[in-house]
């Protein structure tokens, strides 16, 4: 008998996750909540929201699911794993305790810190009078980051004063984050080019997957605002073997170490968001579940079977074994609807996707997408990940932005420079 498996939620990383975990030969079924029409082929799509606890309780005793899997950070820091885990049933993905580490900066900072793990110095305010005077007297640009969940928009990285205590108004004030904005961080801005660096974890051992970039914001060159991501790639060549080994002694094994320490094992994915300058790794931030869109990129390198890496996390005993990886680099190209991260418009019909996926090398994971009178829509900004496997990082880019080229709609964008990087730092 094969596993019954559950994957909660409904992006591009979850499309991945879906599409990774119907390669493994111990898997008897997929369901997926709610997912997307991606997942369709390989999945059967739950109507329960990601947010909905006692709705994906319900679901996994009801059909005695063998393993969950949560995608994003939400439904990890509300408790998920640990409602599933109070039913006796297996989940991939950190106690709410441990989520912490994603859900409270102030908590991660504060970690950090006792820890002697490397970061930007910090002070927590959890008045906003106290806050601005504060930032008056640190040198610019001044970063401020709301404690909590945001979705990616609680942080100003400010180059003025008048933009540093705007944004702390906002923040604290009229509480545009609500709660999450109870406390807020002030930090030195760290300079160099960040990384992602995500491993599995059981609390003690470390597996890493291989590493990454994301690329956050909206215009090339890194202009504009702030987006969950237009695309990512890997390997990432910023992150040496010799970072990575840095990475793993001054950052990982001591957070760990820490989370045990405190009472609050960290069991899960564990993505650590880098900021390396000359060699040194700093964190800027830690997420609880894998990234999106870094999620496409490194699945279609992982040969080995996922299943075993994220059954033994959720057992809380990960063996030596590693994994297989491709050497060869791939390329995710984040398309979006037009207007994204702003407003924008949904419902429009989207063409070309099996034309895509026929140049081979390349996968198609669908992130916002909906079927209409059985005809797949645009259903939210980021629409799909375009992800393609080449010989090296300028075969991969030109395959992935190939295959975009055969899928449109109507106001159809993403990047023109995903993976740029790599190739300035001297990758072929
Ligand atoms: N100390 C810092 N110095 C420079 N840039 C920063 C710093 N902290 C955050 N940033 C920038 O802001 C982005 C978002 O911050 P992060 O801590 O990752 O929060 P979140 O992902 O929750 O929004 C980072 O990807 C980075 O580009
Ligand atoms: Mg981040």
């Amino acid at each position: 008998m094969g596993l019954k498996v559950l994957v909660v939620g409904s992006g591009g990383r979850e499309h991945a996750l879906v599409w990774k975990i119907a390669q493994s030969p111990l898997v008897e079924r997929i369901y997926a909540a709610p997912g997307n029409p991606g997942m369709a082929k390989h999945a059967a799509l739950v109507p329960v929201a990601s947010d909905d606890l006692p709705g994906l309780r319900d679901f996994a005793v009801g059909n005695r699911i063998d393993l969950t899997v949560v995608g994003p950070e939400a439904p990890l820091v509300a408790g998920l794993s640990d409602r599933l885990a109070q039913e006796g049933l297996l989940v991939c993905g950190p106690s709410a305790a441990a989520a912490q580490l994603e859900g409270s900066k102030v908590f991660t900072k504060n970690l950090l810190a006792k820890y002697g793990i490397p970061t930007a110095d910090f002070r927590v305010f959890d008045d906003c009078d106290d806050a601005e005077q504060y930032v008056l007297t640190h040198r610019l640009p001044v970063v401020i980051k709301a404690d909590g969940l945001a979705a990616g928009k609680g942080v100003a990285v400010a180059a003025t004063y008048e933009e540093a205590v705007a944004f702390l108004r906002e923040v604290m004030e009229k509480r545009v984050f609500g709660a999450a904005g109870e406390k807020v961080v002030v930090e030195d801005c760290l300079t160099g080019e960040e990384a992602s660096y995500i491993v599995f974890t059981d609390g003690e051992k470390i597996v890493p997957l291989p590493t990454s970039q994301d690329h956050k914001r909206i215009g090339d060159g890194d202009t504009g605002p702030n987006t969950g991501g237009m695309g990512a790639y890997s390997p990432a060549p910023v992150v040496t073997p010799e970072v990575e080994r840095k990475a793993m002694k001054t950052i990982f094994e001591p957070l760990l170490a820490g989370m045990r320490a405190e009472g609050t094992p960290f069991r899960g994915i564990l993505y650590g968001g880098l900021m390396i300058e000359r060699g040194e790794p700093k964190v800027l931030e830690f997420n609880v579940r894998f990234g999106d869109p870094e999620a496409q990129p490194l699945f279609l390198r992982l040969k080995s079977d996922l299943v075993p890496l994220l059954l033994q996390c959720a057992q809380g005993k990960l063996t030596d074994a590693g994994m297989e990886i491709d050497p060869r680099p791939t390329v995710c190209i984040v398309m979006a609807s037009g207007g994204y991260p702003g407003a924008y418009r949904k419902g429009f019909p989207i063409a070309g996707i099996e034309d895509a996926e026929r140049l081979g090398g390349v996968q198609v994971f669908h992130a916002g997408t909906a079927l209409r009178d059985g005809k797949l829509v645009t259903n939210g900004g980021r629409v799909l990940g375009v992800t393609a496997v080449d010989k090296d990082i300028r075969s991969a880019i030109e395959r992935g932005y190939r295959a975009v080229e055969r899928i449109g709609w109507e106001g159809a964008y993403c990047r023109s420079d995903i993976g740029k990087k790599a190739l300035e730092r001297g990758a072929v």
